[in-house]
């Protein structure tokens, strides 16, 4: 099957962001952008000024994960950035639907994230006010962790629910990812898969990207 790869710049050298950004270019299908604020998760990184600088030196679309406790308070500053997807954790908003319709307004595609312990049943209702699921498979915070086995029969779950209402809905796993694990999470029903360590921790991005594109290729949908 086919699937969308999202390297995470998390795992590049941000010290020469533009340079790491056309390393990607060729292969990528989307870029993640990994936000974390330091209260919603135990690391901070970047926020909207630098993902606009980054957008002079990226034709992907930007897939923006916000790691950030009151998320929709910020999502304005990341629209303006250029964000064309963004991603707001379940476990940080109570008024997720509004949060995402705000996205949806402001032209980007909305998703709902969450973290491995958040069970499946908990996206009954918001599933229906989102355009993908983002389903962690590490806890977030850090890029190189060990990916999450149990996370593989939620993704299967979730998949279902999709496919028993009927809904246009993606499904992003995010954490671990390389060309072992792809097709574990292909198989159960992903077709967005971001990489960190796994392209930006190897001297041939591209080649990265392929192996992880190839090793879900012969997974039937
Ligand atoms: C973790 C981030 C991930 C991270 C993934 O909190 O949300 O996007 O960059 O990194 P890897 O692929 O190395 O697990
Ligand atoms: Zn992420």
């Amino acid at each position: 099957m086919n699937v969308q790869i999202a390297p995470s710049l998390l795992s590049a050298d941000f010290s020469r962001l533009a340079d790491e950004l056309r390393t990607i270019e060729a292969n990528a299908d989307l870029l993640h952008l990994d936000v974390m604020d330091g209260h919603f998760v135990p690391n901070i990184t970047m926020g909207p000024a630098i993902i606009k600088a980054c957008r002079a030196h990226s034709t992907k679309p930007f897939d923006c994960h916000l790691m950030i406790s009151e998320p929709q308070r910020y999502i304005p500053g990341f629209l303006d950035a250029g964000a064309n997807l963004i991603s707001i954790h379940l476990e940080a908003e109570p008024h997720l639907q509004r949060a995402l319709q705000m996205i949806r307004d402001g032209g980007a595609k909305a998703g709902i994230a969450i973290n491995p312990a958040t069970p499946a049943e908990s996206l009954s209702t918001a599933i229906e006010f989102c355009d993908y699921v983002l389903v962690m498979s590490v806890n977030p915070g850090f890029g190189g962790q060990k990916f999450l086995e149990p996370v593989v029969p939620k993704i299967r779950q979730i998949s279902r629910l999709i496919q028993e209402r009927g809904l246009s809905v993606a499904i992003e796993v995010d954490g671990g990812i390389d060309a072992h694990t792809a097709p574990l999470v292909a198989a159960a029903g992903a077709s967005m898969l971001v990489a960190g360590s796994a392209v930006f921790g190897k001297p041939d991005r591209g080649a990265a990207i392929e192996s992880i594109r190839n090793a879900v290729s012969s997974v039937a949908i």
